[in-house]
């Protein structure tokens, strides 16, 4: 068994290492060279978010969850608009090559007109929810000459149909308590239940670009998981003015904005 304890004046760690097997490269000081970082790792994390929590917001109280699928939202409820700026900077990123974009998640439509102003060749936009559907066609007046397309469904049961694209651009919500736990209980950031379809749906050196709820910086399991289904990322922080009354769940000032590429 090993044992190591890392104190510090505000918090001590311990670690247990039951199984002699665990963590068991050929030499003993690698072993401690690997189990030390961890540690040295994890405390420097807990110092960060120590920081990152004195800035947080109270945030309203949460209501039950509705289910949202085809709920009549105002626009607040669709998004709020601390986060433009994150939709502003992910427009940027999923327009890069000015080809084919998919995005999912209609709501206000206002990345899709970021989208639209980069002069993209085409823009599929998948939604399922039937009053963000009409919000759409009035919103497609706008842009008469353009090549955009709306795909009226899931995204789980319409992807297959799609062929591939040089962006994607993922901005859903968990659309009833299930997806809740699963998605955003259950996983480093929603959008990982999407990585995969992600993969599939890009053409070589295609831009993925996701709501990441990640603060200041990435997590190791969350730029793992980015790295079994991409080739490369790159991440900038968004500053965020986020109100002291929130209702969605975010209460830090910033955000992580990642690009991915196949
Ligand atoms: C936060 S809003 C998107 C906001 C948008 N980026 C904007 O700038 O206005 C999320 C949208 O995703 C849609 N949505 C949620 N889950 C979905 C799913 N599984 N398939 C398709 N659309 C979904 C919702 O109906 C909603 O319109």
């Amino acid at each position: 068994m090993i044992r190591r304890i890392k104190r510090s004046d505000k918090f001590e760690i311990s670690l247990v290492v039951k199984d002699d097997q665990f963590i068991r490269p050929p030499k003993d000081a690698q072993r401690n060279a690997l189990l030390n970082r961890a540690i040295k790792e994890f405390a420097e994390d807990l110092t960060a978010l120590d920081h990152q929590a004195g800035k947080f917001v109270q945030g309203a109280v949460q209501n039950t969850f509705i289910d949202r699928t085809q709920a009549i939202l105002d626009d607040q409820e669709i998004m709020e608009d601390w986060q433009v700026p994150v939709m502003q900077a992910m427009a940027g990123i999923v327009t890069e090559s000015q080809g084919d974009i998919l995005e999912i998640g209609f709501g206000r439509g206002i990345s899709s007109d970021m989208i639209q102003s980069h002069r993209v060749r085409s823009h599929t936009i998948i939604e399922c929810n039937d009053a963000i559907v009409a919000r759409f066609y009035q919103w497609k007046g706008n842009y008469q000459d353009r090549d955009i397309r709306l795909v009226h469904g899931l995204w789980q049961d319409v992807m297959d149909g799609l062929g591939c694209f040089d962006g994607i651009f993922f901005h859903t919500y968990p659309l009833n308590e299930d997806e809740y736990m699963n998605y955003v209980n259950g996983s480093v950031t929603f959008a990982a239940h999407f990585f995969e379809t992600a993969e599939k749906h890009l053409r070589p050196e295609g831009v993925f670009t996701y709501f990441s709820n990640e603060i200041d910086s990435l997590g190791r399991e969350h730029q793992r998981l980015i790295l079994k289904h991409f080739s490369s990322f790159s991440a900038e922080i968004v500053e965020l003015n986020v109100p002291d009354d929130v209702k969605d769940t975010w209460w830090a000032n910033s955000m992580v904005v990642i690009k991915a590429v196949k």
